[in-house]
């Protein structure tokens, strides 16, 4: 682990820990604030990601632009990052020794911003931090608490584009995210 963002960043560079590393263009680091309070972690690029190196670019982070927009959320504010920093071929969930390579980052990014509220956007992100055992079906919508900070588990917003109802979940979830974070005084709400 680094305790400070310029060791962690540079560590990442060149990293070939992870067969991920073949096909990539980018490494998706992050995008944000790096004091937020509120942290999304997602499961890892898509092409759109992969060619720009900036996470949820593409279709499914234009729709939760959408719900930002609509929930009054300031983008800006957050922090975003991926499971795998790295493209799976044809946008495949990661493999368990590729996430595995690539957590550490993700842990160590989670040290650094020392968010109070994390949200897990699908299964992928929901099984990597909290376990296995966790279902996003059953789990999404109910706050989970860790080590002092609050876990929101959702929808990917990639699954979002085939279902209505999801839709409505998922708003529902962000919603109840700036509720708490209102009530906790944090920043994530457009001034
Ligand atoms: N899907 C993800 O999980 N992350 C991205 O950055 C883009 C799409
Ligand atoms: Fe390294 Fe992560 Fe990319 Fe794999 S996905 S090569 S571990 S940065």
């Amino acid at each position: 682990m680094y305790n400070n963002w310029e060791e962690l960043e540079k560590s990442i560079i060149n990293c070939r820990k992870c067969k991920l590393c073949q096909g990539r263009n980018h490494i998706v680091f992050a995008e944000g604030n790096k004091e937020a309070d509120v942290m999304l972690i997602g499961e890892g690029p898509g092409a759109d990601e992969d060619r720009e190196g900036i996470p949820f670019v593409g279709k499914a982070g234009q729709l939760m632009n959408k719900a930002f927009d609509g929930l009054k959320i300031d983008r800006s504010k957050l922090y975003i990052a991926n499971v795998v920093k790295c493209r799976p071929p044809q946008n495949r969930v990661p493999e368990e020794d590729e996430a595995t390579a690539c957590l550490d980052y993700l842990r160590n990014q989670v040290m650094l911003v020392k968010p109070k509220i994390i949200v897990l956007l699908g299964s992928t992100a929901l099984k990597n931090i909290l376990g296995k055992e966790y279902g996003i079906t059953a789990t999404r919508g109910k706050w989970i608490e860790r080590k002092q900070i609050q876990y929101m588990p959702t929808w990917h917003p990639a699954a979002l584009l085939r279902d209505e109802a999801k839709k409505i979940e998922f708003w529902k979830d962000l919603k109840e995210v700036c509720k708490k974070a209102r009530e906790m005084n944090l920043e994530m709400e457009k001034n």
